[in-house]
C-alpha cells in the first residue's frame, strides 16, 4: 500500500505544480514503517506505469473524488470521504495530543484555533504540556528576519525532544505551519530533516492527511494558496471560557503589494468570507456571553463578499479622498461598511472593534457609522510606515503625507474623541535624514494614542527586494526606531494625559497582572485601565454592592496615566447603553 501512495502523490506534483505549489515529498531515505523502500518518485512513476497500471488506476482518486474537493467550502459536506489512498482508520488522530504555539500576528492565533478545529473533528486531543506532546505544531511568521529566525531556534530545541523519542511507541511528529511554511518551502524540509509537515496558510484543512503520510516516516507538504479559501464554515474552538473577547476572521490575503511586504506571497489574494456566515459566528459569540468581537484580516476595510448575487454589481469600491489602489478597482459586493452595520445590530451591549485596515479604504460612510453606533469602539488603526511622500512612493502605499494627514482630520472631525493608532518602519531602503525626520514630525503632528514600529527587515521575493537597494546600515536603522519609538511615548503620553479627569467606560478582562488588589480592562479607544478591585454599586439594581467581574462594563473615573496605560478608580457597573453619557 505504501508505494502506491508515493506513486500517486509524485503523480499529482506533475500537473499542479505548473499552477501553484503543492509539494508533496513522502521518501526519506530512512524508509517507511513497513520497511519497504521509497526509490524516487520519478522511478516509481516509471515502474508504476509499466507493471500494474490498471489496478493502481482502479484504486486511485475517481472523477468524483476531484470534483467533490473543488465544490465551495461552504457546499462541502461535513464529513469528507477520506482520500483514496488513506484508510479512515489512518486519518483519524486515535486520540493523539498536540501541542500547537503561536508565533506573530493576530491573524496566526486565529489560524492556530482553525487548525486545532480541523484536528479535534479528526480524533486528536490537545496538550498544553510540550513533554506529552505527540505532535508539535508551529504555527510561524514570516514578516521580519526575526520572527523567523526565533522559530529556528525553537527547531533547534525541539531536536532535543524528538530525538528522545525516536524509540518510543509513538514517535514525536513536528510540523511548520503558516507563512514560513508557505515562504521557505520545502528548504525547511531540506534544512531541518526533522520537520515532518508543512502546511501553509490555506491547507489547514488537509492536516489530518498530512499528520497520516507523516505517521509512516514520510515527510508530507501542503503549501497550496487559494483562491477562496477562507475557512467559513470552520468554527475556531474558543479555548478560555473565560474570555471577555474574541476575534473574528472576516477576510484572508491581500492585493495591495506594499513594497516591503512578504504577506501577499505566504497569505494569497484577497478574499472575503460571506456575509452569512461572519453573523452567524458573532451571534453564537454573543449567546455564549462574549462582550466584544474584533474583526480580523490583513485588508479588514476592502471586505468585499461577491458570494451573492446582486443588484449594485457594478458599483466600485470607494476609496478615502487622494488615496489609489495598486489594482484595478473592484466591482460589486457587500463592502465593510454594510458588514460593520450588520455585526453591529447583533448585539448592542456587545463591543465592536476591527483590525487591521488599510487608510485607502475608509470611505465617509464607514466614518459615520462607527460615529452613530454606540458600540463600534472609536478606535481606528491608520498605518502610515512613514512620514515622507518620497519613501511612500517607493513603498507603494498609494497615497502622500499630504491625503494622509488630510485623512486624519476629516476622522477627527467625522468622529470626534476618535483614538489614533499606527505602524511604521524605520529605515526603508533609500530612507535619507530628512526622510526620518518627516517621520518624526508625522508622530509630533498626529499625536497617536497607540503604536507599533519595525526595523525595516528586507524579504526575499517583495518588489523591494527586486527593485531597491536595503541601503539603510543596521545601526541607523536601530538609532532611527529608537528616536521613532521615544517620540511616540512623549506623544502619546500627552494624547493620554487628555482622559486624565474623565469618567470612561472600561470592559473589565480580570485581574491585573502586577497587582492581586488591582482590575484590568479596556476602555473603548482599547487602551489597558487600571482601577482597585473595590465594591461598587450596580446601576440596573439599585441599591446593590458588588464586585466588578470579567465581562462586566464599569465606570472608571481616570486619575493618571502613562503611554501605555491609565489608571483610575471604579464608580459604578453599568451597561454599554446606557454609559453613553461620560466625557
Ligand atoms: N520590515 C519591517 N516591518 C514590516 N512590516 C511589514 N513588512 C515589514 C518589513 N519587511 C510592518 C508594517 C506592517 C506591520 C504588520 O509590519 O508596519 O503594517
Ligand atoms: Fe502587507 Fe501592505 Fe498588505 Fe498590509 S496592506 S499586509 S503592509 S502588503
Amino acid at each position: 500500500m505504501r508505494p502506491l501512495q508515493c506513486v500517486l502523490q509524485a503523480q499529482r506534483r506533475g500537473p499542479l505544480a505548473s499552477v501553484s505549489w503543492l509539494l508533496l515529498r513522502t521518501c526519506r531515505a530512512r524508509s517507511s514503517v513497513q520497511g519497504t523502500t521509497c526509490p524516487s518518485p520519478e522511478r516509481q512513476q516509471e515502474n508504476g506505469v509499466r507493471k500494474d497500471f490498471s489496478s493502481r488506476l482502479a484504486a486511485g482518486p475517481t472523477f468524483q473524488h476531484f470534483l467533490r474537493s473543488a465544490l465551495d467550502p461552504q457546499e462541502k459536506p461535513d464529513v469528507e470521504d477520506p482520500p483514496p489512498y488513506l484508510t479512515v482508520d489512518e486519518l483519524s488522530g486515535r486520540q493523539r495530543k498536540v501541542y500547537l504555539e503561536t508565533y506573530g500576528c493576530q491573524m496566526n492565533v486565529n489560524d492556530t484555533e482553525i487548525a486545532w478545529s480541523v484536528l479535534q473533528k479528526s480524533g486528536y486531543l490537545r496538550t498544553r504540556n510540550l513533554q506529552e506532546a505527540d505532535v508539535i505544531l508551529l504555527v510561524t511568521c514570516s514578516i521580519r528576519e526575526k520572527a523567523e529566525q526565533t522559530i529556528w531556534n525553537r527547531l533547534h530545541q525541539l531536536k532535543a525532544l524528538k530525538t528522545k523519542r525516536l524509540r518510543s511507541r509513538v514517535p514525536l511528529r513536528i510540523g511548520i505551519l503558516g507563512c514560513m511554511a508557505e515562504r521557505l518551502k520545502e528548504e525547511i524540509l531540506n534544512r531541518e530533516k526533522m520537520v515532518d509537515i508543512l502546511a501553509g496558510p490555506d491547507a489547514y484543512r488537509d492536516l489530518p492527511r498530512l499528520l497520516a503520510v507523516a505517521e509512516s516516516g514520510q515527510q508530507a507538504a501542503n503549501v497550496l494558496l487559494s483562491l477562496d479559501e477562507t475557512y467559513a464554515d470552520v468554527m475556531p474552538v474558543q479555548t478560555s471560557p473565560s474570555a471577555t473577547s474574541a476575534f473574528v476572521s472576516i477576510m484572508r490575503g491581500c492585493d495591495n503589494m506594499c513594497s516591503y511586504c512578504i504577506v501577499p506571497f505566504t497569505r494569497g489574494r484577497e478574499r472575503s468570507r460571506p456575509v452569512a456566515s461572519i453573523l452567524e459566528e458573532v451571534r453564537k459569540l454573543s449567546e455564549q456571553g462574549l462582550k466584544e468581537v474584533t474583526l480580523l484580516g490583513q485588508n479588514v476595510n476592502s471586505f468585499r463578499d461577491s458570494s451573492e448575487v446582486q443588484f449594485n454589481n457594478a458599483v466600485s469600491t470607494n476609496l478615502s479622498r487622494g488615496f489609489s489602489t495598486n489594482y484595478k478597482p473592484k466591482q460589486g459586493g457587500l463592502r465593510f461598511a454594510h458588514l460593520l452595520d450588520h455585526v453591529s445590530r447583533v448585539d448592542p451591549e456587545m463591543r465592536i472593534r476591527f483590525t487591521s485596515p488599510h487608510p485607502k479604504d475608509f470611505p465617509d460612510e464607514v466614518l459615520q457609522l462607527i460615529h452613530e453606533r454606540d458600540n463600534i469602539c472609536k478606535q481606528i488603526h491608520l498605518p502610515a510606515q512613514s512620514g515622507s511622500s518620497r519613501v511612500l512612493e517607493a513603498m507603494r502605499r498609494g497615497y502622500s503625507r499630504e491625503a494622509y494627514v488630510e485623512l486624519v482630520h476629516h476622522i477627527r472631525e467625522s468622529i470626534p474623541g476618535v483614538s489614533l493608532s499606527s505602524d511604521f518602519i524605520a529605515g526603508f531602503c533609500g530612507e535619507t535624514e530628512e526622510d526620518h525626520l518627516q517621520t518624526v514630525s508625522l508622530l509630533r503632528e498626529v499625536q497617536y494614542n497607540m503604536g507599533f514600529l519595525f526595523a525595516y527587515s528586507m524579504r526575499q521575493k517583495t518588489r523591494a527586494y527586486h527593485r531597491l537597494k536595503d541601503d539603510v546600515p543596521e545601526e541607523v536603522k536601530l538609532r532611527r526606531l529608537e528616536e521613532l519609538i521615544t517620540v511616540f511615548r512623549e506623544e502619546a503620553t500627552k494624547a493620554n494625559m487628555a482622559s486624565v479627569g474623565c469618567t470612561q467606560l472600561v470592559l473589565v478582562e480580570g485581574h491585573s497582572k502586577r497587582s492581586a488588589t488591582d482590575l484590568c480592562g479596556r476602555n473603548d479607544g482599547n487602551l489597558k485601565v487600571i482601577f482597585p478591585n473595590v465594591e461598587m454599586e450596580d446601576v440596573s439594581n439599585s441599591g446593590v454592592r458588588i464586585r466588578a467581574q470579567p465581562g462586566d462594563y464599569v465606570l472608571v473615573k481616570i486619575t493618571s496615566t502613562s503611554s501605555q496605560t491609565l489608571k483610575g478608580h471604579v464608580l459604578c457597573k453599568t451597561t454599554l447603553k446606557d454609559s453613553s453619557a461620560y466625557c
